[in-house]
């Protein structure tokens, strides 16, 4: 089946069209970066008023860098949640009424699921695996048994790993997103300059939590030290506490699950930090690293398409009851 994606559940309206004997045919994405900068961080209605104006020309323009049309697509994939609940809602009612116009099956697409099986993109990955799912919104390991087999293994106990670099950044007096501002000036700085401090709980606990780093650097910023600190040695500093704590837990589960394969996933999975460090561990321990590329780890409308096509060919469809939801399905 030729699916139309549809993602809108953050700050990015994207649309893309995936065939599985042609492959991701168009990938389309609406950033609104420059509209949330302003404000440090992403404004719920704000962003539904963009995802209102970017839906229609994001939607045309995948489908023509597809060349396709009603009658080359089979089905309708969109984002129902998590999320904002606004933004997932502009998404959900557009691809409701092309699905109602078009007379074309639709399927309501998680989020979450969407990022863990976006690296089938790129890499056939073989069942099991484990997923770290790094984002502004979630920070989860998951056991991954098949298309639809995902269990959560564990989560964050407070702030995502996204929102943690975001946060760090704005403390810094980075701009928004911070998470990239912090992988782009840790790139100068030294990782071992200041040690911060990692949360690991429980010995084989899965869990994450970040809020100790966050005070922990508000102090050091707050000291003589850290207001005579280099920025970029804080953010190198900082980004090694969450990368080591973040590649150290993925591959922990991965020996105590006895599944040999990692796969990243999520806008923070784009770190470069953990990117290498995650590898570097994974070799030393035998677990094969697969880093999907950067476009498919952030928000984008492929990986919503790629799933859609799995469940829609299974014959897996929604009905008009389809609505759109806030809160993660996913608990341990
Ligand atoms: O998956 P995503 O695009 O949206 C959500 O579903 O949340 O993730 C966005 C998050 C933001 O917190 C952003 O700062 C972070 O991913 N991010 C990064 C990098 N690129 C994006 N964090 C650290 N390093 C990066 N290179
Ligand atoms: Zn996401």
């Amino acid at each position: 089946m030729r699916i139309l994606g549809i993602e809108s559940s953050c700050d990015e309206t994207a649309a893309a069209v995936f065939d599985p004997s042609a492959g991701l045919l168009s990938n389309v994405v609406s950033s609104q970066v420059a509209v949330h900068g302003a404000y440090g961080g992403v404004v719920p209605e704000l962003a539904s008023r963009e995802h209102l104006k970017s839906v229609l020309p994001v939607v045309e323009r995948a489908l023509a860098d597809a060349s396709s049309g009603r009658g080359e697509i089979d089905g309708i994939a969109v984002t129902a949640g998590p999320g904002l609940i606004g933004s997932l809602l502009v998404g959900l009612c557009f691809a409701k009424s092309l699905s109602f116009a078009w007379g074309k099956p639709i399927y309501g697409v998680d989020h979450l699921e969407s990022h863990i099986y976006a690296v089938f993109l790129e890499n056939p990955v073989e069942f099991p695996y484990i997923a770290l799912l790094v984002s502004g919104g979630h920070t989860s390991l998951f056991r991954v048994e098949g298309w639809d087999g995902a269990r959560q293994l564990g989560g964050t106990l407070d702030d995502a790993a996204g929102e943690a670099f975001d946060k760090a950044a704005r403390m810094m007096g980075l701009p928004y997103p911070g998470g990239v501002e912090i992988d782009r000036m840790a790139r100068e700085g030294n990782p071992g300059r200041y040690s911060f401090p990692r949360a690991w709980l429980s010995r084989d606990s899965a869990d994450f939590s970040f809020s100790g780093l966050k005070t922990a650097l508000r102090t050091f910023l707050g000291s003589p030290e850290g207001q005579a600190a280099r920025v970029e040695d804080v953010a190198a500093s900082c980004q090694e506490a969450v990368a080591d704590v973040l590649s150290g837990k993925a591959i922990a589960a991965s020996q105590r699950e006895g599944i040999p394969r990692v796969v990243l996933a999520g806008g923070v999975s784009a770190n470069s930090r953990l990117r290498a460090l995650t590898q570097e561990r994974g070799s030393a321990a035998g677990v094969e690293v697969f880093l999907p590329s950067k476009a498919l780890c952030t928000d984008n409308a492929a990986m919503v398409a790629l799933l859609g096509e799995r469940r829609m060919s299974a014959g897996r469809f929604s009905g008009p009851e389809l609505n759109a939801y806030a809160a993660s399905r996913f608990s341990r």
